[in-house]
Parts: structure tokens; sequence; C-alpha cells
């Protein structure tokens, strides 16, 4: 009896136990269940933050070569704006310099639509062109030279400094014979060295002066200051037209 008793108390004893560690195990499980959640939250926590991290660097990229690209861009248009203020300058100018000519012959200065300073063969001096007439005989006289730079909205060159007589004298060439020369827009008019401007000459380089003469022409043969001839309409010879510049 007392052993049963003793048993009894003994396995109460050990019921008791086991319910307790029964219970520990179970609160153990719990425990972890509840670990396990938290740290699988935890996971998702630190993976969201992770995505959202990885979105905000892909943002800032994008932002970035957003930026980048509106600046480029920002270049590029400054640059368009600059190139068509500069353009609508250009035609500005060309368009004053157009008007300033009382016959501006277009065909000569623009062919294709594009204007030149100088028309094709002619040489720029200072604010002028000029055309040296370099063909074969025959050659022409002095009003037929005169026509010649007419029908071309110029006219015969008209030498009014120094420098022009010096750019002059350079170009032009020796041929033929001492003799010849170039025709220059010179005549005289009442007894008056004239230019065909109407200006009164006041440079004389002269090689024969005080000749009987009308009409002047230039050779290379001769001093820079005395290298003006004074002849005869006739006489058949080169000649040299000027037109004003295209100054743009
Ligand atoms: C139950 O667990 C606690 C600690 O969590 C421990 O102190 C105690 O001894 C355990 N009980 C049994 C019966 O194992
Ligand atoms: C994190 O949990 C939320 C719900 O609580 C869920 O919408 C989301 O998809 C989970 N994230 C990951 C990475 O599992
Ligand atoms: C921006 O990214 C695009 C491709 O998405 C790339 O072609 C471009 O060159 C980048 N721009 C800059 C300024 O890096
Ligand atoms: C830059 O210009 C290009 C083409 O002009 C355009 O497609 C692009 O959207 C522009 N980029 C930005 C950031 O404005
Ligand atoms: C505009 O003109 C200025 C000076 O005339 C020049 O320095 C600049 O390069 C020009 N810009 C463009 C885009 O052509
Ligand atoms: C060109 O001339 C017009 C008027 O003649 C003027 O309104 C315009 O501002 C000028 N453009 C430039 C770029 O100077
Ligand atoms: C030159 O031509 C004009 C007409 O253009 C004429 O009046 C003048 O008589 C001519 N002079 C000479 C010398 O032939
Ligand atoms: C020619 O010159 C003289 C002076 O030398 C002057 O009196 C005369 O008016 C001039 N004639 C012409 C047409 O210019
Ligand atoms: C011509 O130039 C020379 C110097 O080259 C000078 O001595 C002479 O006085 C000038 N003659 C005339 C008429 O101007």
């Amino acid at each position: 009896m007392i052993e049963l008793m003793v048993i009894c108390v003994i396995w109460n004893a050990v019921a008791m136990e086991t319910n307790k560690q029964k219970k520990n195990l179970s609160d153990l499980e719990a425990k972890n269940e509840q670990l396990t959640l938290e740290k699988r939250d935890l996971q998702n926590q630190t993976e969201d933050l992770r995505m959202k991290m990885t979105k905000l660097t892909a943002e800032k990229l994008f932002y970035k070569n957003q930026t980048m690209e509106m600046t480029v861009n920002m270049t590029i248009l400054q640059n368009q704006n600059e190139q068509l203020r500069n353009n609508s300058d250009k035609l500005n100018r060309t368009q004053a310099a157009i008007i300033s000519y009382t016959n501006f012959p277009a065909d000569l200065f623009c062919p294709d639509g594009v204007c030149q300073t100088c028309p094709k063969d002619w040489i720029q001096f200072q604010e002028s062109c000029y055309f040296f007439y370099n063909l074969g005989s025959p050659w022409k006289t002095w009003n037929q030279s005169r026509q010649f730079c007419q029908s071309m909205k110029s006219d015969l060159v008209v030498i009014s400094s120094l420098e022009e007589q010096t750019f002059i004298y350079n170009t032009i060439q020796y041929y033929l014979d001492i003799w010849h020369g170039y025709w220059i827009g010179l005549q005289k008019v009442n007894n008056n060295w004239t230019w065909v401007d109407g200006s009164p000459d006041t440079l004389g380089y002269w090689k024969n002066p005080g000749s009987s003469e009308d009409f002047a022409y230039i050779i290379q043969n001769a001093p820079l200051n005395q290298s003006w001839i004074q002849f005869r309409n006739s006489f058949q010879n080169r000649f040299i037209c000027e037109i004003k510049a295209l100054m743009f």
C-alpha cells in the first residue's frame, strides 16, 4: 500500500515534471515560432529596404542621366540659338549691304543663291572688287572697255589713293610691248582730268603729263608714281573694272 502510494507520488511527480517539460517545450516551440516569424519579418523588412534602396539608386541614376541629358540638350539648344542669331545677323548685314547698291548685280555676287564678297574671278582689295581683263587681242578702246564694265554693273576703275594705285600697279601684267597697258576710269572733261565717278583727279601719277590726249591707262613698266599714260580713245588696251565689294 505504502509502496503503491510512493509509486503514485513518484508517478505524480514524474507526470507533473513531464507536464512542466511539455509546457516548457510548447512554450519554447511558441517562442521559436514567434522568433521565426520575427526573423521572417525582419528579413522581409530588410528585403523591402534593399528593394527600396535599389529603386532609389536606380532613380538617382535616372535623374542624374536626365540632368546630364538636359545639360547636353541645353548646350545644343544654346548653340543652335547662337547659330540662328549669327545667321540672322549675317542676313541683316547682307541685306543692308545689298540695299547700299543702286543696282545690285545678284547674278554676279550670288550665284546659286549664295552671296560672295566679290564675284568669281574678281579680286578684292579693301572695300572694292576689281576685274582685270587679261584676255588676248582684240583688246578694247577706252569707250568699249567702259561699256564692258558697265555691262557688269561696274565701271572702269577709280584710283583714289596711293594704296589703291600700289595694288593695281602690282596686279597688272606686262603684255605685248611697253606701250600697252590697262585703261582706267580717268578722262578729260572740259580740259580737267576727271574720274568716271565725277571726282577730279588729285594723284596725277603721269608718265607723260600735259599731252593733248583725253584718256588714261596704266602701265607696269614704269615707276609706280609715273605709270599713267595719256592717250586717245581708239587705242586698244586691256582694262580694269571696279565695283563695291559686298561687305557683310
Ligand atoms: C523550464 O525552462 C526554464 C527556462 O526556460 C528552466 O529554468 C526550467 O528548469 C525548465 N523546467 C523544466 C522542468 O525543465
Ligand atoms: C513583406 O510583407 C508584405 C506583407 O506584410 C508583403 O506584401 C511583401 O511582399 C513582403 N515582402 C517580401 C520581400 O516578401
Ligand atoms: C542616359 O541613358 C541612356 C540609356 O538609357 C543613354 O543612351 C544615354 O547616353 C545616357 N545619357 C547620358 C548623358 O549619360
Ligand atoms: C534631349 O533631346 C532629345 C532630342 O532632342 C529628346 O528626345 C530628349 O527627350 C531630351 N532629353 C531631355 C532630358 O529633355
Ligand atoms: C557666332 O559668331 C561668333 C562671333 O561672330 C562666333 O565666335 C561663334 O562661334 C558663332 N557661333 C556659331 C554657333 O556659329
Ligand atoms: C535684323 O533687322 C531687323 C530689322 O531690320 C531687326 O528687327 C532684327 O532685330 C535684326 N536682327 C538682328 C539679329 O540684328
Ligand atoms: C564714247 O561713247 C559715247 C557713248 O557711250 C559717245 O558719246 C562718245 O562719242 C564716244 N567717244 C569716243 C571718243 O568714241
Ligand atoms: C576745270 O578746272 C578749272 C580750274 O582748273 C575750273 O575753273 C573749272 O570749273 C573746271 N571745270 C570743270 C567742269 O570742273
Ligand atoms: C615718286 O616717288 C619717288 C619715290 O619713290 C619720289 O622721290 C618722287 O618725288 C615721286 N614723284 C612724284 C611726282 O610724286
